[in-house]
């Protein structure tokens, strides 16, 4: 900064504080423009040196000039001059002043993947999407939940619409409690919090737990959105591996060997993107350690009643109640518009959950808290799991076979126990965003696995969902892959035998 403030003319026997004559100086520098917008300022270190005043001093006349809204600082990146607006001659045309105004957003490439590939391919009927693991839309309950909001307002008239606790609605949590307790996520009305889908049950949690610099540790792959509320909660974020026996506990030892870890994020059951169960043995240690360590686990059911040969698992929350928050939802069962999730936990973790529900939107959509209450009260949803048993498993089996017969030689795969998708890790690894590219040319998507990891590995990895199509464009769709494939082979080598320019 010295070369554009002379520094030289401060008075240190003038009756002005020397604090107030750099506040001064730094001030006319910004007005005149020989500090534009957006500058960096030195460090407080540098200008105490440059101005020959103390480091206190220095970081005074930051406060003040933040004070008068000449800069802003940002922990960790420094001080800036302020950006400041630009005037629009027009409301209706020009929009950019906005981006002086709108507060940094921390995101990640690969959330921004993903995006991506939903934007792109949306609408596009002639890619075929292995990308988005929704429920199969030939399952959706339309006429039964019809029925049944016909019925709500003919029972509580307008009191479907009202206002009510935070909490959720009482009989909605009395039938989550019942089949919490026959799952082992809870056992108790009392412990249920009614969220607007799990994303905000995970986003809440985080938020709850979570400051910056504290350590988190999370599966990887996992769900992409519980990745981005990790890296927004700026805390430090360590990836765990999956086999198949599921998330792997004696690497979380290692992890716990070194780390003061607050919170552990995994799904234990038909886990997305993997489709595999958590182990039991796994599960008795992984409790046995919140126990002994102090750490809170984040275990995350929303695929757990999706199976396709054995029966849903114990939740590994019976296994620690007061440790394990548990998240579940309607939403890869019934429908994600439902936006009906729940939270169950207990103690003071839970009242904070609650109190942050309140402060974020008060409460779930009262006349879909109604629906789902008598929805879950008939064996309706009972039906609705056993017609998705041979409708996913049929999929599931059909991308299997697809695999086998386009994709053997270059990749390997874990086989679903549960779920909506199927990983795949090739043999030979590849740049995913080429991959990418060259499949949705052949007219086929599907999810990088670097979006769904704390850091991509060595290894390329897909995540392909088979929920939402029927067998034979799931064969085509991996036919389109295989022959992206080996045209984003050819242009790595292309690539790679380029001369340097
Ligand atoms: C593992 C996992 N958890 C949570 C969610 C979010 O669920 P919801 O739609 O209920 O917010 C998803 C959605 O894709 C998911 O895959």
């Amino acid at each position: 900064m010295s070369y554009k403030l002379d520094l030289s003319d401060l008075d240190r026997g003038a009756a002005t504080s020397v604090t107030q004559q750099l506040v001064d100086l730094i001030s006319s520098a910004i007005d005149d423009g020989t500090l534009p917008p957006g500058e960096k300022l030195p460090p407080t270190r540098d200008l105490a040196a440059d101005a020959g005043v103390n480091h206190l001093t220095a970081a005074r006349v930051y406060r003040r000039l933040a004070e008068r809204g000449y800069v802003t600082a940002s922990v960790g990146r420094g001080t800036f001059v302020r950006q400041v607006p630009p005037s629009s001659a027009s409301d209706e045309l020009d929009d950019d002043w906005q981006l002086a105004i709108l507060p940094e957003r921390r995101t990640s490439p690969a959330a921004e993947a993903l995006m991506d590939s939903f934007r792109i391919t949306h609408g596009r009927r002639d890619v075929i999407s292995l990308a988005a693991g929704f429920p199969s839309p030939d399952l959706a309950p339309a006429a039964e939940l019809a029925r049944i909001t016909a019925k709500v307002f003919d029972e509580v008239g307008r009191d479907a619409l009202d206002y009510i606790d935070s909490e959720g609605l009482p009989e909605l949590r009395e039938e989550l409690a019942r089949r919490g307790a026959a799952a082992g996520f809870a056992s108790e009305p009392e412990e249920l919090l009614v969220v607007s889908g799990a994303r905000q049950g995970i986003d809440l949690v985080t938020r709850a737990l979570l400051r910056p610099g504290d350590v988190a540790v999370v599966e990887s792959p996992t769900f992409v959105g519980a990745l981005a509320s990790l890296q927004q909660s700026g805390a430090r974020v360590l990836g765990v591996g999956i086999d198949e026996r599921g998330f792997d506990v004696p690497a979380l030892e290692r992890i716990l060997a070194r780390h003061e870890v607050k919170l552990v994020v995994l799904q234990t059951a038909s886990q997305n993107p993997t489709g595999r169960d958590l182990s039991d043995e796994r599960a008795e240690r992984l409790a046995r350690l919140a126990r002994e360590r102090s750490f809170f686990v984040l275990e995350d059911g929303v695929y757990a009643t999706i199976r396709f040969d054995s029966a849903e698992p114990q939740r590994l929350r019976r296994r620690a109640p007061g440790h394990v928050i548990y998240v579940d939802s309607l939403s890869k069962t019934v429908g994600g518009g439902l936006r009906i999730g729940w939270i169950a936990a207990r103690g003071p973790a839970l009242a904070r959950l609650t109190a942050m529900k309140m402060d974020d939107d008060m409460f779930t959509a009262t006349l879909n808290q109604h629906i789902a209450a008598r929805y879950l009260a008939s064996d309706e949803h009972e039906r609705q799991l056993a017609r998705g048993v041979p409708h996913y498993r049929a999929r599931r089996d059909a991308l299997l076979r697809a695999l086998d017969r386009h994709l053997a030689e270059d990749g390997r795969w874990l086989e679903p126990v549960g779920g909506h998708h199927v990983w795949v890790t090739l043999r030979r690894p590849i740049d995913d965003r080429t991959l990418w590219l060259e499949a949705l040319r052949e007219g086929v998507a599907f999810t990088p696995g670097s979006a769904t990891m704390v850091e991509p590995g060595p290894r390329t990895s897909l995540r392909l969902s088979f929920s939402m199509l029927p067998p034979e464009r799931l064969e085509e769709g991996v036919r389109r892959l295989a022959r992206a494939l080996r045209a984003a082979h050819r242009v790595d080598r292309r690539r790679a035998s380029a001369p340097l320019s």
